[in-house]
């Protein structure tokens, strides 16, 4: 599954200077984060309590504006919310607009900015969904 992880991620941000690795999603794994993942797509998370933060989601090229991406969210609300979960948050870069489009029609509202927080110089907008 961890190579899988790896290749899938290569090919969801092949801007990324620095990609994950099967040890790192393998550290995420032991760490406590929930992993989905599917041919074209994967989605990673961790819950704390009664809140969920979505840590990485992404869909190969080929794969994308088919709903993959909403449908991972649904099915990772749903698993959450049975764990007593009351909000899911979230971080994206503000210039990664069809990011932000999956997030705003999956329910989430901006509420708040972190001025610069990326290597690249880029704004993070705060994402949060109350479920
Ligand atoms: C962001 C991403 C996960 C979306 O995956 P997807 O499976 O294509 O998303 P969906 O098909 O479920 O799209 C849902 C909605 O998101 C918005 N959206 C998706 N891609 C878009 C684009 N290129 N431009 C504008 N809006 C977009 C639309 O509102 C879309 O609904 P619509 O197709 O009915 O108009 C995918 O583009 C991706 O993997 N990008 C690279 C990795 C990444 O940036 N991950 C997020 C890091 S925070």
């Amino acid at each position: 599954m961890y190579s899988e992880l790896e290749n899938l991620y290569a090919k969801c941000f092949p801007e990324k200077s620095q990609k994950w690795s099967a040890n790192d999603f393998a550290d995420l794994k032991k760490s406590g984060c929930d992993i989905i993942v599917g041919q074209n797509s994967f989605i990673v998370w961790r819950t704390a309590a009664d809140e969920a933060e979505i840590i990485s989601i992404g869909v190969t090229p080929d794969a994308r504006r088919t709903g993959t991406a909403s449908a991972l969210l649904q099915i990772m609300e749903n698993d959450v919310k049975q764990s007593g979960v009351k909000n899911i948050f979230l971080e994206v870069d503000a210039a990664n607009i069809p990011a932000i489009g999956l997030y705003h029609k999956s329910g989430f509202q901006n509420i708040g900015t972190r001025p610069q927080y990326y290597d690249n110089g880029h704004d993070a907008i705060i994402m949060k969904k109350d479920i």
